[in-house]
């Protein structure tokens, strides 16, 4: 056998690192940060029900919570910016989750696997088209989150540039474009990462960071042959 040929066991053995330490980071204060804007944001929107009494009611409390974890959100966006453009694992991560044609076929070809119409599993590389709408999702919503949030805040401002018809729409954008990011992320995120077979019952890549080789082989095909490739060149050493 070949040295760079793998046993059944070691697809099991060797896990390869999918998230970097500060990725992790990143994810994490993005978490916490979403999770206090949504339970501090969401009863506003629906203010005849319990819901709005969430802090009992405390309005000065809740509403320096969700500014502060708002200005939060908007320091992680300006550091995962200069992250992208100024790491080498951001640049190289950013090149890869990027969309190109490549993830329309990949897109069909997951369809037909879907409809039984080919046994063959599609060869999806580090990030799988569904990710990378994901991840494009949270950089929009986020970048609209913000810039209507700050408009909020300081709508004096806002209202001395804009006209009052300007700040209403602004209004309504915060409220059901944060409804929509809840409900994604609790329907579509939530079950992709989490509760889908082969995840459930939770997917420990956001706090280890890890994946076996076995999982890239069976959900990312491409980067787990170019993990051959490197593996065979001798190129590898974060495994472990
Ligand atoms: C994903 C992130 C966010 C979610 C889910 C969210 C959610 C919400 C919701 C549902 C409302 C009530 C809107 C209404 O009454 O129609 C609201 C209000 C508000 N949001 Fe956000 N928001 C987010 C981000 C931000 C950011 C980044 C800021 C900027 C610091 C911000 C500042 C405000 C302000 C100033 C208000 C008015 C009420 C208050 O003063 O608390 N929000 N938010």
């Amino acid at each position: 056998m070949a040295e760079w040929e793998l046993r059944e066991a070691d697809l099991d053995r060797i896990v390869v690192t999918r998230l970097s330490l500060v990725e992790r980071v990143q994810h994490i204060v993005l978490m916490v940060s979403f999770t206090i804007l949504i339970v501090t944001g969401i009863p506003l929107l629906f203010p005849d029900t319990p819901l709005v009494h969430v802090f009992g009611g405390a309005f000065p409390v809740r509403t320096f919570l969700h500014r502060f974890a708002g200005s939060t959100l908007a320091l992680l966006a300006a550091f995962h910016v200069l992250y992208v453009l100024f790491s080498q694992d951001g640049r190289r991560d950013f090149g890869w989750i990027a969309p190109r044609t490549q993830d329309v076929r990949d897109f069909m070809h997951y369809v037909r696997y879907q409809l039984g119409k080919t046994d063959e599993p599609p060869p999806f590389g580090k990030f799988n088209p569904f990710e990378k709408i994901e991840y494009f999702a949270v950089v929009w919503g986020s970048a609209v989150m913000v810039a209507t949030g700050f408009m909020m805040w300081f709508f004096e401002a806002t209202l001395r540039v804009f006209p009052k018809w300007v700040y209403d729409l602004i209004l309504l954008v915060h409220g059901y474009e944060a409804l929509l990011a809840f409900l994604s992320i609790i329907l579509w995120h939530l079950y992709n990462v989490h509760l889908k077979p082969g995840a459930f019952p939770i997917s420990r890549v956001w706090i280890d960071g890890k994946v076996t080789l076995r999982h890239l082989k069976e959900h990312h095909p491409r980067e787990y042959r170019s993990w051959l490739r490197r593996h065979r060149a001798g190129l590898t050493g974060d495994e472990t």
